[in-house]
């Protein structure tokens, strides 16, 4: 992580907060392992031996059949009862294993401590949590959707409260995500959920502290405190908005506001992803492709792939070799930086589709309804471009990163960031690659020109200018 961060020293003198999980042994190692996949929802404090009470290191003297307030009680996977003590179950817990886990409650005290007003407290209620639609990750047979907490900050107090919580990880640390709460996908319901993470599981009985009624073990937290940087890079979907295109074709209507950081999140949070291009437009001419798509479609892939995706292009199955040639010179001629790329055929039935008429009525949206979201650009090649662009920039966001690293498990290696710059769309490649279609005869949209040109726009001044204004505005 190395530069992107610097390292001061804060020690709170407060108590660390557990969560506790108790298993039957069989269970442990799988437990064990989906804390550790996920540590970032599960820290994970002590693990104890079968069978064992006391949690050795964390507090002396604790009886974890007695210390919590109250313990909820499942049966093969269901919640039977709430208890006040396990010593009832003493011959049980002879084969079971107790899980410590922080909490963010340790954190409310740090919040404090920086100056952010914690609202839930203040009001006297308890912090809401949310289910993501974001999966943890699977160990063994423990899997879930990620819960998070949310909680309102002032836009001042931001830095602050990204800064003092995150170097607290066995308190959950700093926040997975900052704005929005339906960007990153939380249901707008809001549950009152439970720490315990039931698994579907054989083993008969398994316990957990309830909801609100935490251990106080006597852990003192004493942490580094990692700060993010201040430049909080934030992604503008602003850009562009003055193009003369935009009102020439109508589909200003179709802009919505934060639909390019939705669609990069959704991809940033994907492991495999699927892209299409590819439209018949000169049926006069053999192909009767042309060029606004590939190029856009390369500029992603290539991004993605830099992010660790798995990439695959769906082509009509007509024009499948042209685009596998397409692939490998642009690879050839440095056009691209992209691996071979799997491709998928498909065949593709085009209806008589006008989009100036479609935008009219209203149906250009209908076409679009099932979509999670819907990034509307003057040429595909500027979309394509413009995701790109917006990938790299979301990715240097360390907010981001914690997600990526806590929800999918990625690590940040230290050549990445120069990789990824590598795949930003330039216009020296983004002039190969048009050469690269020209000579497979991929015509201009508009026009049916063959020369550098889409949609009847050359590639000298337009196309440059954009793509060296979008540059611009990323590496700013
Ligand atoms: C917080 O949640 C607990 C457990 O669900 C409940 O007993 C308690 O009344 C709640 N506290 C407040 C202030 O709402
Ligand atoms: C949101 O949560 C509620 C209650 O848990 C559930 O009924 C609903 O289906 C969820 N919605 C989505 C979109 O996941
Ligand atoms: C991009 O930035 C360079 C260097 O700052 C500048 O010279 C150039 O005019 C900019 N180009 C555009 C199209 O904004």
């Amino acid at each position: 992580i190395g530069s992107k961060f610097s390292i001061s020293f804060r020690t709170f003198f407060t108590y660390q907060i557990a969560n506790v999980v108790i298993l039957h042994k069989d269970l442990a190692d799988d437990f064990e392992a989906f804390c550790r996949a996920n540590s970032s929802p599960l820290p994970l404090l002590y693990r104890s031996k079968c069978g064992e009470w006391s949690c050795g290191p964390l507090a002396t003297g604790s009886d974890i059949r007695e210390d919590c307030p109250e313990y909820c009680v499942f049966e093969n996977g269901v919640l039977m009862k709430k208890v006040a003590s396990l010593s009832s179950y003493t011959p049980q817990l002879q084969d079971m294993v107790t899980f410590y886990l922080g909490c963010s409650f340790g954190f409310e005290s740090a919040l404090k401590a920086a100056g952010v007003p914690v609202r839930n407290v203040e009001q006297g209620k308890n912090v809401s949590m949310y289910k993501t639609s974001v999966a943890c990750i699977r160990a063994g047979q423990f899997h879930c959707p990620m819960v998070v907490s949310m909680r309102p900050v002032p836009e001042d107090k931001l830095d602050n409260a990204a800064q003092s919580t995150h170097g607290i990880p066995l308190a959950h640390g700093g926040p997975v995500h900052i704005g929005d709460p339906s960007i990153y996908m939380c249901n707008a319901t809001s549950t009152p959920l439970g720490v315990s993470v039931r698994p579907r599981q054989r083993s008969h009985f398994c316990f957990s502290s309830c909801a609100i009624e935490c251990t106080i073990v006597d852990m003192f937290k004493q942490n580094a405190i990692i700060a993010p940087s201040s430049e909080n890079k934030r992604l503008s979907s602003a850009g562009f908005l003055q193009s003369p295109l935009l009102s020439s074709r109508g589909i200003r209507a179709l802009f919505l506001q934060d639909e390019l950081l939705k669609a990069c999140l959704s991809l940033s949070h994907s492991s495999s992803v699927l892209i299409t291009t590819g439209f018949p437009t000169h049926y006069m001419h053999n192909p009767p492709e042309e060029t606004d798509g590939p190029p856009g479609a390369i500029a992603m892939a290539a991004m993605l792939q830099a992010l660790r995706k798995e990439v695959v292009i769906v082509t009509d199955g007509r024009a499948l070799e042209m685009n596998q040639h397409i692939m490998r010179d642009a690879i050839k001629k440095g056009a691209s930086i992209i691996a071979d790329l799997v491709f998928l055929r498909y065949s593709l039935v085009v209806l008589g589709v006008d989009l100036s008429c479609l935008v009219r009525t209203g149906s250009y949206c209908t076409m679009f309804s099932e979509c999670v979201c819907v990034c509307v650009c003057v040429l595909s090649n500027w979309g394509g471009y413009a995701v790109a662009c917006a990938l790299y920039v979301l990715n240097l966001c360390p907010i981001h990163w914690r997600y990526l690293h806590s929800g999918l498990g990625l690590s940040l290696t230290p050549d990445q960031q120069s990789l990824w710059m590598a795949c930003l769309p330039t216009v020296a490649k983004e002039e190969e690659m048009l050469h690269i279609l020209v000579k497979y005869g991929v015509r201009s949209g508009k026009t049916a020109n063959l020369g550098l040109e889409v949609d009847g726009l050359t590639f000298h001044p337009y196309h440059s200018d954009v793509i060296q204004r979008l540059r611009n505005l990323t590496l700013a």
